[in-house]
């Protein structure tokens, strides 16, 4: 069984004195017992600043999205070469709104992947499908796409270090959360998808984080499905104590 594994995706939330002030209160509230892992994804503005915050504690640092060139003329774009350098371990990559707001295709996240692992940062792949896919049966198509190309170039050593994440895009943000049993059933189809890519033996140990409208009095119930192996936390990240009460919900 992975480790249980929580990520608070602030997205575009939070100024620095703000920031500092919720990730010194997430770092001192955990305790240092090392069951469960915890990143937090903080705006690009404040990553090097948490650094300092975090260093030496067991909490990590994500960022939110990233080009794939290590430098270049990209106007507006942030490399995976200055994350390592601000003190990232992890990026997520092809969230939804990253995918339906500003356009991100499937072809760009195959690339994201293979750049994020060249630069030593560990992927969090996000895949998901609409409420309209969702109701017209399109849901495994969707996730199995995405998962292929996410996965097209990573080796199966990078597969098993690498994190999925199942975020159907209905649940996002919504209050409406997949039950513990749909978020089951896609979890499973994407471990053998996995299987049947990169083996069994990294299916077994890939983390499949569940993102969707997680709270603390449902984070309970989906982890302790069998495939659910954490959670990728919006809206209820932004609050120490709700975060916190997600994380605790989750310890094994
Ligand atoms: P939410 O966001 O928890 O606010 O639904 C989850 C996500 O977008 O990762």
């Amino acid at each position: 069984m992975p480790r249980p594994f929580i990520v608070g995706n602030w997205k575009m939330h939070k100024t620095l004195s703000e920031a500092r002030d919720l990730a010194i209160t997430v770092r001192d509230g955990l305790s240092t017992s090392s069951d469960i892992d915890v990143a937090l994804a903080p705006p690009f503005t404040v990553i090097g600043s948490l650094h300092e915050v975090l260093k030496g504690s067991s909490v990590s640092l994500a960022a939110q999205t990233m080009h794939e060139a290590a430098k270049g003329a990209f106007t507006g774009e942030i490399s995976p070469l200055m994350l390592k350098d601000v003190g990232c371990t992890y990026v997520i990559l092809g969230h939804s709104e990253r995918r339906h707001i500003f356009g991100e295709t499937d072809q760009a996240v195959m690339k994201k992947a293979r750049a994020a692992l060249d630069h030593a940062l560990i992927p969090i792949l996000c895949v998901g499908e609409t409420l309209q896919e969702r109701e017209t049966s399109r849901t495994f198509d969707v996730v199995d796409r995405q998962t292929e190309h996410a996965l097209r170039h990573v080796t199966p050593e990078e597969a098993s270090r690498s994190v999925l994440a199942y975020e159907p895009v209905w649940a996002i943000g919504t209050g409406r959360t997949a039950s513990p049993e749909q978020a089951q059933e896609v979890h499973t189809f994407l471990r053998k998808a996995v299987a049947r890519s990169h083996g069994d033996s990294v299916a077994r140990v890939i983390r499949i984080l569940y993102g969707g409208s997680v709270k603390p009095d449902n984070a309970a119930s989906l982890i302790a499905e069998p495939d659910v192996d954490g959670a990728l936390v919006g809206g209820a990240c932004l609050d120490a104590p709700s975060f916190l009460a997600i994380v605790a919900a989750c310890r094994p």
